[in-house]
């Protein structure tokens, strides 16, 4: 469905929903990207040896900035839709330093494929659900996974024109 700014699929309600959650989780990024990402692992265990600092070790370490930096830097981008509005308004994603065309390049050098995609999209989903409790409606769910989706489907593309 499109809506007034013409993105299809998210709406300016959805847009609403995400920011108003993610602006109640900000405050607590560090241990929900935590938990982000120890449930990234735990679905998928596989993901682990794309970590280059993670292929050795058998616990999820609680404290490594790198893996912590990633599940904050996917979070917030999601989380502040910053994203999904460029793209759309810009045809390109600038966030932190970070070019959609550098986004591509680097998880297609990491051998990330479309599945594991969907791995990370269930666990961000988990830890909203976890950390907004009752306030997490089907609705705000389904906006998540909407913004989720315009990023993620950005990156793809983005590596499969590099590829
Ligand atoms: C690196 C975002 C999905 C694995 C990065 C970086 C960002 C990012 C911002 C850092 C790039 C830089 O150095 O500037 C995202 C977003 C995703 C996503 C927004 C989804 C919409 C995934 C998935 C995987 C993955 C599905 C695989 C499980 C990696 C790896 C790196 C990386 C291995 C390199 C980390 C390192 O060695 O430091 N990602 N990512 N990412 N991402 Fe993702």
């Amino acid at each position: 469905k499109s809506n007034q700014r013409g993105m299809v699929g998210f709406s300016e309600k959805q847009e609403g929903l995400v920011k108003e959650s993610w602006e109640v989780m900000k405050h607590d990024v560090s241990n929900l990207s935590l938990r982000f990402f120890t449930l990234i692992l735990e679905i998928a265990p596989a993901a682990k040896g794309m970590f280059s600092f993670l292929k050795d070790s058998d616990e999820i370490p609680q404290n490594n900035p790198k893996l912590k930096a990633h599940a904050v830097k996917v979070f917030k981008m999601v989380g502040t839709c910053e994203s999904a509005i460029q793209l759309h308004e810009k045809g390109e994603v600038v966030v932190a330093d970070t070019t959609l065309k550098w986004l591509g390049a680097i998880h297609l050098q990491k051998g990330v494929i479309d599945p594991h995609f969907e791995v990370v999209k269930e666990a961000l989903l988990r830890t909203v659900k976890e950390a907004m409790g009752e306030k997490c409606s089907d609705e705000m769910s389904g906006a998540w996974a909407d913004a989720y989706d315009h990023l993620a489907t950005a990156i793809k593309n983005e590596m499969k024109a590099e590829a």
